[in-house]
């Protein structure tokens, strides 16, 4: 489906980036992961997707760095040639109650999750605008639709990559390039792993679908908004959430 693509993928080594990666490579797209600690984690990943007979590479960048994701895009496109989709993934928390929340909390989760977005959206996407051709895909979160206690850091970062992603769909449209935001839901990963079990539990309760998401269930949605089929899908937010904000 994704045949002749590359596609770049922040937080790519591991969680749900890395199912991301695995799923773009098994629809044949070239690869470029970038992480900003775990490398072994990024050469696990790498090895995992040459295996599959595209090409890939890792990169190691701090999104929230403006000069850095700069340097990023230009060294991408000169291993690559070019890349066409680009999944802000990239994320991290630093849950407290308001009150308790010191004020580092709050900047380091809006320079992760909102600021890092925008780096690496401008610097690819002047790119995109160029040729014409693009997919930009931001994860956001369920928390930043409907609020969550213990994250109004977390929570004002994911709603304003909304903010971010519609005003950028209509910026990008004219040339054809589209850019979406999905909306986890609790997706069983080492972000999810940390809760207590029976909080674990009450949470299930609230899920229709009662179960936690996979990481593969985010990563299917991000190749069917890479691929043709949805050529015709801008400023959207799609939850992926089994149901718990409906
Ligand atoms: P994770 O903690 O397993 O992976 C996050 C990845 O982002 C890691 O590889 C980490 O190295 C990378 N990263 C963090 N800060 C970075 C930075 N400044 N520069 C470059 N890379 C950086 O988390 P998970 O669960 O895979 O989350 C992925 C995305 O999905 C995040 O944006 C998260 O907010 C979002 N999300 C996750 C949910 C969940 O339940 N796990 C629910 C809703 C959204």
């Amino acid at each position: 489906m994704l045949t002749g693509k590359t596609a770049l993928i922040t937080g790519g080594a591991k969680g749900i980036g890395r199912a991301i990666a695995l799923k773009m490579a098994d629809e044949n797209a070239n690869v470029a992961i970038v992480y900003r600690g775990s490398e072994q984690s990024a050469l696990d990943t790498q090895k995992e997707i040459l295996a599959k007979g595209v090409h890939c590479a890792i990169y190691k960048c701090d999104v929230a760095d403006f000069t850095a994701t700069k340097a990023l895009v230009t060294q991408v496109v000169k291993d690559f040639g070019s890349f066409q989709i680009l999944v802000n993934n990239a994320g991290i928390k630093a849950d407290k109650l308001l009150i308790a929340m010191k004020e580092e909390d709050f900047d380091t989760v809006i320079a992760t999750n909102l600021k890092g977005a925008f780096n690496m959206t401008k610097h690819a996407g002047t790119l995109f605008l160029k040729q014409r051709q693009g997919r930009i895909i931001n994860i956001s979160s369920v928390s930043g639709l409907m609020g969550n206690i213990g994250q109004c850091n977390y929570a004002a970062a994911k709603a304003g990559l909304i903010g971010f992603t519609k005003s950028t769909a209509k910026e990008m449209a004219l040339r054809q390039v589209t850019c979406n935001a999905i909306a986890p839901g609790f997706i069983d990963t080492d972000m999810t792993k940390k809760l207590q079990p029976e909080i674990k539990e009450e949470i299930i309760k609230l899920i229709p679908l009662k179960r936690l998401g996979q990481a593969e269930d985010i990563a299917n949605l991000c190749v069917y908004l890479s691929s043709e089929l949805a050529g015709y899908i801008t400023g959207e937010v799609i939850k992926v959430d089994g149901g718990l904000y409906i």
